[in-house]
Formats: structure tokens, sequence, C-alpha cells
């Protein structure tokens, strides 16, 4: 899974507004220090073999880089985010790349995060909702996709999208979460599905380390999180730590920088 992604870029990454909590309008992003933060980000992904596509981020969207909140894509399909006002600018610009890229575009009729919100785990998807994507998006995605739909509310805009609160390790068989960050039903749902579960402390949490993208041999992350770190190469898997305190002071990570674009389909029955 997740080997091929859409990435953009930093060149004009600001924190212009503050529409999560970690953004600051008066603590900005070295420009020089983000650029090559996102570029080993990009790196750190072909190194693990992952296929990169690139859409060139705009000077009037400062958040562009974060790609993850672009739209939701499986097989030929992709339903596009509906993003708070300050970032609907960004939304022409992938729209037209996935279309040119000829993927059959869906909008989305209610508030929706895209993948921020969205978590793709085989035919389940782990979707958000109570921030920044409306609940009855679960149904529009559960249709036009074909996922089964895992409702997970977060409880605080500190996990103002589920990517900082949950993360897909192994597909199928391994998620890590910060338990804290999840009301009590989306915690039994969770355990309901029968995955061996990593908890994560809020403080590894709130460093964005469950923001990460595993493809379920390497998973690459931050580097402030080591116990989450060491919780996932004792599961044998190899794990790629970067910096990211640049793109942290727009409240993303790793994840934030990529939208997946072959989420695998169902299993031919
Ligand atoms: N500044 C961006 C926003 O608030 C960060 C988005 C991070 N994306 C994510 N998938 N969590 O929209």
């Amino acid at each position: 899974m997740n080997k091929a992604l859409l990435v953009s870029d930093a060149a004009h990454f600001r924190v212009d507004y503050e529409i999560n909590p970690y953004m600051h309008t008066e603590v900005q992003p070295d420009h020089a220090a983000a650029v090559s933060e996102h570029e080993a980000i990009v790196a750190a992904h072909r190194a693990a073999g992952r296929r990169i596509e690139y859409v060139a981020s705009a000077p009037e969207c400062p958040d562009m880089v974060f790609t993850a909140n672009a739209a939701l894509v499986r097989g030929d399909r992709a339903v596009l985010g509906a993003p708070p006002p300050e970032r609907k600018a960004e939304l022409p610009y992938f729209q037209e790349w996935l279309i040119n890229n000829d993927f059959d575009v869906l909008e989305a009729p209610y508030p929706f995060s895209g993948q921020g919100d969205a978590l793709a785990c085989g035919d389940l998807l782990l979707a958000g909702y109570g921030q920044r994507t409306d609940r009855r998006m679960h149904a529009v995605l559960g249709r036009a996709l074909g996922y089964e739909v895992v409702p997970l509310q977060t409880v605080s805009h500190r996990w103002y999208d589920l990517d900082l609160a949950v993360a897909v390790v192994e597909p199928g068989r391994t998620l890590a979460y910060c338990p804290q960050a999840l009301d009590e039903p989306s915690r039994r749902r969770l355990g309901g599905l029968g995955m061996d579960l990593i908890e994560v402390s809020v403080e590894e949490a709130t460093r964005f380390a469950l923001n990460l993208i595993s493809d379920g041999v390497t998973v690459t992350m931050t580097r402030g999180a080591p116990r989450l770190a060491a919780a996932v190469r004792e599961r044998g898997l190899r794990v790629v730590e970067l910096d990211t305190t640049e793109l942290a002071k727009g409240g993303g990570g790793v994840r934030c920088t990529a939208l997946t674009l072959d989420n695998p389909l169902p299993a031919a029955s």
C-alpha cells in the first residue's frame, strides 16, 4: 500500500491564519529550512520505493504543502476535500491535477478534510468526524469508494484531523493511537477491530508522532517520537525518522504532506 503519493512543495508555505491550535502567525517557518525538510521527506519516500507525483504550490495557498487534505482517492475515483474557507483556493489546483491524471473526481457535499480525516485500512476506512469532517460524509465515502466506515470522533481541536490521533501501521494488523484523543465509543470501536493497538502518549501525539506514512514495510515518521518509533521497530518494521520542526508550525507532520494515490481496491470476489 501507499506506493504512489501526490506531494506539493514548501515554496509558499507560511502561517497566514490560525485554523488549528498549533498555528501562530507570529511564528513563521524558516523558508530554506522548510524547503529542505520537505525535500528530505520526499527523498525518504523515494528511498522506500514510493512513486512521487507533484503538484506545484501556488503563492496564494500557504498550506498547499499539506496535500493530504485535498481528497481521498481509491482506484480511479477521488472525493475532493471541502476545507475551511482559508484553504478553498487550493482545491482547483488539486482538482485539475486529478482530472488530468484520469481520476473520476467527485465534489464533497459536506465539510470534509480529505485523507486527513480518512485512513484506509484494507477495505475499512477509519473516518474522523466532529472537527473538519461532517459525519454525513461517511456514507458518501462508503458509497463512492466502497469502504466500510469505522467512525471515530476526536475530542478536541488539538486533533483537528484524525491523522494526528490514529495511524495505520500495518493494514488489518497494527494500528497506533492516542487513547486520550478519542471519545469512549470511538475507543471501543477501535478495540473491537481486533487489531494490535499501539498506545501513544499525548506528548508524542502532539508532536505529530501518529502523522506517519507506512506501507507495511517502512514507516516514515517524525523524529520527535522515540517511544512510538521503538514500538514500531519491535514489530519488525523499518523506521525512518525525519525532522518536522518547520512543518509543525503549520500544524502538520509527515503524513499531511502526501496524498495516497493507490489505496488498494477490494480483492476481486
Ligand atoms: N495548516 C494546515 C491546516 O490547518 C495543516 C493541515 C495538516 N493536515 C493533516 N492531514 N493533518 O489545514
